[in-house]
């Protein structure tokens, strides 16, 4: 006998079996929801425990990026950072995601993005110096959960083109946050996107994308900047980073054929990218990388 959740229940109450005599779920059960997301679009709609886990990586991300922002400074190399950042990582008990992360395996335990890296950039010697604008990404494990966010860091005084790529990536991360809610389709991120950075004559990259993250660093879904046909409603319980990488010239990224990680814009001209992780909440956005 195969009895479907909605038949009259077996003890002759006359009430659908889901409302009667249905088994209870273990709290660990996932729902109906989560059970289609994972099996439609291997989505994990995480649990509450989940999320109080991933809240608690997701805060220590956004401190210790906060202190290396502050550390930036001129004169400090990317490298310095990356010490500090170890060291930030190894109080707070949590660890560096990037280090040993993908093949060839990450060197160091941040990215420090330059002026034409679009992304991925990896700390060396080289001081920060005047007119100079830094995206640092900080990723991190905390218990087995991961959070992601970076933030742009100016050194001194800047040229035009590179506060207007500062500024429209910090406003188009904003933007798609202020949309992101259930129901609303992964598309519509990558929509306000880039009808808001084209409006402002910069490009958008599209060779990497926001991602589900969470239980692991890079999870479904994918979550593209630009315009795309993504069509996954945004669900209760749904953990995703928003990054948005921001040129002021082409859209096209070169990755370095030596280090393989480090990307350039294809022309030369100033890139910036800003991301946090979110999570979707019954009527909106959450912003889980905030200090
Ligand atoms: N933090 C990056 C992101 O936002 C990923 C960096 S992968 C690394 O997804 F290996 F380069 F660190
Ligand atoms: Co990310
Ligand atoms: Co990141």
């Amino acid at each position: 006998m195969n009895f479907e959740r909605n038949d009259p229940c077996w003890c002759g109450s006359g009430k659908k079996w889901k409302k009667c005599h249905y088994p209870a779920m273990p709290k660990t059960q996932l729902s109906e929801q989560a059970l289609f997301y994972l099996k439609e679009f291997n989505i994990l709609l995480k649990t509450p425990e989940q999320i109080e886990g991933i809240r608690k990586a997701c805060a220590i991300t956004a401190k210790i990026l906060d202190q290396l922002c502050t550390a930036a400074r001129p004169g400090v190399t990317t490298l310095e950072l990356d010490q500090l950042s170890r060291k930030l990582h190894k109080e707070a008990g949590v660890i560096p995601a990037p280090l040993g992360y993908g093949e060839p395996p990450y060197p160091k335990t941040i990215c420090t993005s330059l002026n034409e890296v679009i992304c991925h950039g990896i700390p060396d010697t080289r001081p920060l110096q005047d007119g100079d604008i830094c995206n640092i990404d900080v990723s991190c494990i905390r218990e087995g959960y991961f959070g992601d966010t970076s933030r742009m860091v100016t050194i001194g005084k800047i040229s035009p083109k590179k506060k207007l790529v500062v500024d429209v990536s910090y406003e188009c991360l904003y933007r798609a946050i202020a949309v992101a809610k259930p129901g609303v389709p992964i598309s519509a991120i990558g929509q306000v996107i880039e009808d808001y950075a084209t409006s402002k004559g910069c490009s958008v990259v599209n060779q990497f994308i926001g991602h589900g993250i969470g239980l692991s660093f890079h999870e479904a879904p994918e979550v593209c900047h630009h315009y795309n046909n993504n069509q996954i409603p945004m669900a209760p319980g749904m953990t995703f980073t928003i990054e948005p990488m921001i040129n002021a010239g082409v859209r096209e990224g070169v990755i370095d054929p030596i280090d393989h990680w480090t990307v350039r814009t294809k022309d030369g001209e100033p890139s910036a990218q800003w991301e946090h992780t979110l999570l979707i909440t019954e009527d909106g956005a959450e912003i889980l990388t905030l200090l």
